[in-house]
């Protein structure tokens, strides 16, 4: 676990990932040490998301992936889905303009098919909408499982192989990769998770095998583009091998 007591840079590494994904976790927590429902913390951790994608658009991160709703949260009580599905909407409604604005490109991880008709429509257009935009990548996983985007490539291959479209002796990892939702991105280079648990919690299993994990204690609502800030320095201080030795 990283320190909270931060040096606090004010400038910005040199080297930046070009991929960065985000559990954004703690919202729950959050709320309770106010005394509020939970859902409130789910509301004012869109406060906090829409500062970090800000920072991504104004320091020219390529691609962030955030972890909005997991296959897992559906176990949740209904009534904080209830209201995660609705503030879902309301996010696209107050935030596509400025979205599309900042040349952002949405895309959706996830079974959108399997998210309520208003939801789905919402992230249909949203995706639409923004389809040909050339800015920041962003990539919002909403009822995204990792084993569930892993089965569902491995079925797409299995279902193309047995029309004799594709040899399954010719699968390589480029072309597995292709199948995932994130096809034609970078890997991640930085996943970062708020919140203070250390786990990854099903997200992008194929795409973080040689990322740098950061994990911090910051609630997401406290979330900042000076602790995100910080977490930049943090990547940019490690060494990545990727198997190799240093000379
Ligand atoms: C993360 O915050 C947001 C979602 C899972 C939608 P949590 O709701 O998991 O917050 P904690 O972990 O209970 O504090
Ligand atoms: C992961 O957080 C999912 C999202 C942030 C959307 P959770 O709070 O659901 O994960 P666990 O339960 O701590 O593993
Ligand atoms: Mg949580």
């Amino acid at each position: 676990m990283n320190s909270p007591k931060r040096p606090g840079h004010t400038g910005l590494p040199g080297k930046l990932p070009r991929h960065v994904a985000i559990v954004m976790d703690g919202n729950g927590r959050w709320a309770r040490k106010r005394g509020l429902p939970r859902p409130a913390g789910h509301a004012a951790g869109v406060e906090a998301l829409r500062d970090i994608i800000r920072a991504c658009d104004e320091w020219g991160i390529g691609t962030l992936s955030i972890y909005a709703f997991s296959t897992e949260n559906w176990a949740r009580p209904g009534e904080e889905v209830s209201a995660l599905m609705g503030l879902l909407l309301r996010y696209f409604a107050g935030e596509i303009d400025e979205l599309d604005e900042k040349n952002v490109r949405i895309r959706i991880l996830g079974d959108v098919e399997g998210l309520p008709g208003p939801q789905r429509d919402a992230v249909c257009r949203a995706m639409e909408r923004t389809g040909g935009n050339t800015g920041l990548n962003l990539n919002i996983a909403l009822n995204y499982g990792g084993r569930q985007e892993l089965l569902r490539a491995a079925r797409s291959l299995m279902a193309d192989a047995a029309t004799g479209r594709f040899d399954p002796g010719e699968l390589d990892e480029q072309g597995f990769a292709r199948r995932l939702y994130t096809g034609g991105q970078p890997e991640v280079d930085l996943f970062i998770r708020t919140g203070g648990e250390v786990r990854t919690s099903n997200f992008l299993p194929w795409q973080t095998t040689y990322a740098e994990m950061v994990f911090n204690e910051i609630l997401w609502p406290d979330y900042s583009r000076e602790a995100f800030r910080e977490d930049l320095w943090i990547y940019a201080g490690r060494d990545r091998r990727f198997g190799m030795v240093r000379t």
